[in-house]
Order: C-alpha cells, then structure tokens, then sequence
C-alpha cells in the first residue's frame, strides 16, 4: 500500500463510505451525569477532561484527524464563580499534563474564541502548547474556549471592514470572511456531535457548520466512549451529502 492510500483507507467505513474527517463535538452534559450521582458538578466537568484523552487517542485510528471540541462558550461565564473557576482549572491542567503525550502522538493543538478574558497565565499556556504542536499532522485538535459563534462573526466583521478599509480587499467573497474567523485556515466539519439529548447548536460554529451533518445522542459526555464515536462514524457514513446540487 502506498503512503498516500492509507489515510483515504482509514477512513472508509466497513461499508465503504466515507467517513466524516473532521468531527466537531458539543460535550454536554457534565453537570447532569454528577447531579445524577449526587456529586459536585466539578466532578462531572472533570470527568469529561478524562472522556477528552480518550477521544483524543482514538480519533486518528478512526480515520479522524479534525476534532473540533466546545469547551466553554461566551455564555457559560453565566455559571457560578465556582464553577468557572473549576473549569478554567481544568483546561490548563489539561494542557500541562497532556504536553508531552500530544507531542509524542503527532497531535496539533490549537483554540479558537476571545482569548483577552481569560487568565493570563491560560493563556500563556494556550499559546505555549500551540507553538510545541504546530508541526504536528496526526490529529488536528482545536478546543473553543470562551467561544461563541456571534462573537465570532462580530469579530470576523472588524477584520473584514479593516481590511477593506486598508484597499487589501475590495468586494468581498463567502472565503474573504472565512478568513478572518478563528479557524480561518482549517476545514469546516464534516459532522456536528452533541451528546446529552439536547437539540440545539448553543452557538457552536454557525458559518463554518452551515452544510455539516449533525448527530445528537442521549449520552452525557462522561459516558461518551470511543465505541460510541466509532458507531456514529459507521452510521452517518451512509448519509448522502449533496451540498444543493441535484
Ligand atoms: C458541558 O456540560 C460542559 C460545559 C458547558 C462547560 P454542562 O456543564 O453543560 O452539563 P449539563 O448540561 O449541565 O448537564
Ligand atoms: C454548550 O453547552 C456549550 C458547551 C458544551 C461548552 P451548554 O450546556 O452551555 O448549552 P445550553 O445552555 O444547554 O444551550
Ligand atoms: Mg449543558
């Protein structure tokens, strides 16, 4: 087999339809799975960082090598202090402790949303495993932190009117835009994943999401396996993706 088979391989179903290369997931559900146990909802939260590595592995020998993950959104400062504060907690310890295992394992990590409200030293984390992955090509990870979809496109706006403004674009284009948005450069996600049973977007990649596949499943995200990842892969593969065209 030829190198450059193996990956077109990888990611054909056992049906032999393509799978979905870059998967987007929504991880909800954190809080309920630990109020169900009657445990703090931190718990729930870390928890679902411990589901996070486990996806992470599984992702490339599933034929994924997009993954999208909604972390935090521009809403969920709405959450007590507590919670916040665990969260944040969280995602740096995230970073520190999985370092080396992302290097090792060939992952790129990269976030999008504002960055300029969270910790300094987050972010300094943030930019720091950003700059030690930027050469991988195994799994293309991005985690939205502080994202949301309006805030986004707000501020894809003010790059779009400063660059016409500066004569560097004179009529706009759909890819223009694209390129000013936090994931400019990385392709649109082939399937949208929500996991809890809710049935909304929550303000989850608007533009960028505008021809994906969605799936919703009653798990919580602590439950979430990669068996269960593998089986939505399987099964969606058999969707037919005809972007309007007849
Ligand atoms: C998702 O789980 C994680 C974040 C939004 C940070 P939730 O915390 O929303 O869990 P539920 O929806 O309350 O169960
Ligand atoms: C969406 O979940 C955001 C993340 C998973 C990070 P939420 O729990 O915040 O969404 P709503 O409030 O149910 O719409
Ligand atoms: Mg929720």
């Amino acid at each position: 087999m030829s190198a450059d088979a193996a990956p077109v391989l990888a990611s054909l179903s056992a049906a032999g339809a393509p799978r979905a290369r870059h998967v987007a997931i929504i991880m909800d559900g954190n809080g309920r799975w630990a109020t169900e146990r009657s445990w703090p909802r931190l718990v729930g939260h870390r928890r679902g960082a411990e589901r996070v590595k486990q996806i992470v592995r599984a992702c490339p020998d599933l034929g994924v090598n997009w993954l999208t993950l909604y972390a935090f959104s521009t809403e969920n400062w709405k959450r007590s202090t507590e919670e916040v504060l665990g969260l944040m907690g969280i995602f740096a310890r995230y970073i520190q402790r999985e370092a080396a295992a992302m290097s090792a394992e060939g992952v790129r990590m990269r976030f999008i949303g504002g960055r300029e409200r969270l910790d300094p030293k987050l972010q300094a984390l943030m930019a720091g495993i950003e700059a030690r992955t930027a050469a991988n090509t195994r799994l293309n990870l991005t985690v939205a932190i502080n994202y949301g979809g309006r805030d986004e496109l707000t501020r894809a706006a003010a790059r779009l009117a400063s660059r016409i403004a500066q004569g560097e674009i004179t009529a706009p284009s759909e890819a223009d835009l694209a390129d000013c948005l936090d994931t400019a450069g990385q392709p649109d996600p082939d399937l949208v994943i929500r996991t809890s049973g809710e049935h909304r977007t929550s303000n989850f990649l608007p533009f960028q999401a505008a021809y994906s596949e969605y799936e919703f499943t009653p798990v919580l995200w602590p439950d979430f396996s990669p068996a269960h990842l593998a089986e939505i892969l399987d099964r969606t593969s058999q969707r037919q993706r005809r972007f309007g065209a007849a």
